[in-house]
């Protein structure tokens, strides 16, 4: 009888912490920044993302790209760009290729000291992440992130694009596990697996051309993964120009 009663308190503490922590805890975005910085029409080209965050200040990430890293030479426009980010509020993160673990780490490192020595973003993007089981990889990505952390990157993110193997989820702090295009799933088995804040998991899918037919996909995926970009754009780069529907979109990752 006692034992059934602290039982029934545990379920319902259970519970309502899983419906406080989904209430409570916001989804941000994670945003493939991939557009050469320039003044268009009397308009910064990176503009409409400062104007979406400000009118929904939602947690934005932008990634940014120089030259499939940061480049051999500091380049002003980007360097203008990055701040302009970083005074609206926009967190920045800095790419880095790493080829499944093919490149070799050397060079992956001097991209991250690139990143602090032009730009200073406040964290690294990698790319191109591997998720297969395999230890060397999984360490890998490990040192990596120790060595951003080290040069005082305090956010690392990872991209395989899809889902990947448990054994590298402290590797990064947050893995991009989706990235393809057109119509996508619900994620809801993110949620299953609650040793794991769902700021752990972002996705982004393109080539999704109506907002209004993907909304309750979106509002699925909210509940299960922290970060979520999707745009219209697609081909074979889905990432250089920003969705007509960006206001659209950051309202619905807001309520
Ligand atoms: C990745 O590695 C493979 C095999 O070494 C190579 O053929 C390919 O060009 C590399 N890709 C990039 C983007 O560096
Ligand atoms: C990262 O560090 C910077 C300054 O060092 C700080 O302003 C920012 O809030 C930190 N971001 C996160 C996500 O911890
Ligand atoms: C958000 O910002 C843009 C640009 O300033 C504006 O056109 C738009 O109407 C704003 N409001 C909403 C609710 O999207």
């Amino acid at each position: 009888m006692f034992y059934g009663i602290w039982m029934v308190f545990a379920v319902a503490i259970l519970f309502f912490t899983k419906l406080a922590y989904g209430e409570t805890c916001e989804t941000g975005t994670i945003v493939p920044l991939y557009l050469y910085p320039e003044i268009k029409n009397g308009v910064h080209n990176w503009q409409p993302l400062i104007d979406a965050y400000s009118n929904y200040s939602i947690p934005v990430w932008a990634i940014v790209n120089v030259h499939n890293g940061p480049g051999l030479q500091l380049d002003a426009n980007y360097v203008h760009a990055i701040n302009l980010l970083k005074a609206n509020g926009i967190h920045t993160l800095g790419y880095v290729l790493t080829n499944y673990t093919r490149r070799a780490m050397s060079l992956a490192k001097q991209d991250v000291d690139n990143w602090k020595t032009f730009y200073e973003p406040e964290g690294i993007f990698f790319d191109e992440m591997s998720n297969v089981r395999d230890e060397n990889n999984v360490n890998y990505y490990k040192e990596l992130d120790s060595y951003a952390k080290g040069k005082r990157f305090n956010v690392t993110v990872g991209n395989p694009g899809t889902a990947i193997d448990l054994a590298y989820v402290d590797a990064v702090d947050t893995i991009m596990i989706y990235e393809s295009s057109g119509k996508f799933p619900h994620f809801s088995e993110y949620c299953a697996n609650a040793n794991y804040p769902k700021k752990k998991w972002g996705i982004f899918p393109y080539n999704l051309q109506s907002i209004a037919d993907i909304r309750e996909s979106i509002l699925a995926a909210k509940n299960c993964v922290g970060f979520i970009y999707v745009t219209d754009d697609f081909g074979d780069n889905p990432w250089d120009t920003l969705p007509a529907y960006l206001n659209e979109l950051f309202s619905l990752l807001k309520i």
